[in-house]
């Protein structure tokens, strides 16, 4: 089973980045714990900073992996691009937030993503991300 792991704009400084909400762990290495916990699952990981990027890399995924895990990040509260890619392939795209988007002020309560994601996860750290695997892979 092949499962994609996208992360948004910002995300490549996780370990660095607001540690108080974001965690102490970068996703390198969290990404290598993954791939040694979860070695009977075929997981690539990919991040960038623009939109354009992932709007292309939703695309090229899209119609081959069993599941894509998602954190937007920002642009999930700004990027119908992202949303339409979602719409636009077949592979089910399942939502991941490290922090509680409820919980930090109003424009990051609604995301774009979330209507057309199976699901969102959001405030569990990084295990959400965990979780996220755990759906995919329980199917
Ligand atoms: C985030 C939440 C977003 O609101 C924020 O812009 C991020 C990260 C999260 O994982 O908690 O960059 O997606």
């Amino acid at each position: 089973m092949q499962i994609a792991i996208i992360n948004g704009p910002n995300l490549n400084l996780l370990g660095k980045r607001e540690t108080d909400i974001y965690g102490n762990e970068d996703f390198d290495s969290f990404f290598a714990r993954l791939e040694s916990q979860y070695d009977q699952l075929d997981l690539s990981y990919y991040q960038s900073n623009s939109e354009g990027e992932i709007v292309s890399k939703i695309q090229e995924l899209g119609f081959g992996v069993d599941g894509i895990i998602l954190n937007p990040a920002a642009y999930s509260h700004t990027s119908i691009a992202i949303r339409d890619a979602i719409s636009s392939i077949k592979a089910p795209v399942l939502e991941v937030h490290i922090s509680n988007i409820y919980a930090r002020g109003a424009f990051r309560n609604h995301s774009h993503v979330s209507a057309v994601s199976v699901g969102v996860i959001s405030g569990l750290g990084l295990k959400g991300y965990i979780l996220a695997l755990d759906y995919f892979s329980n199917q």
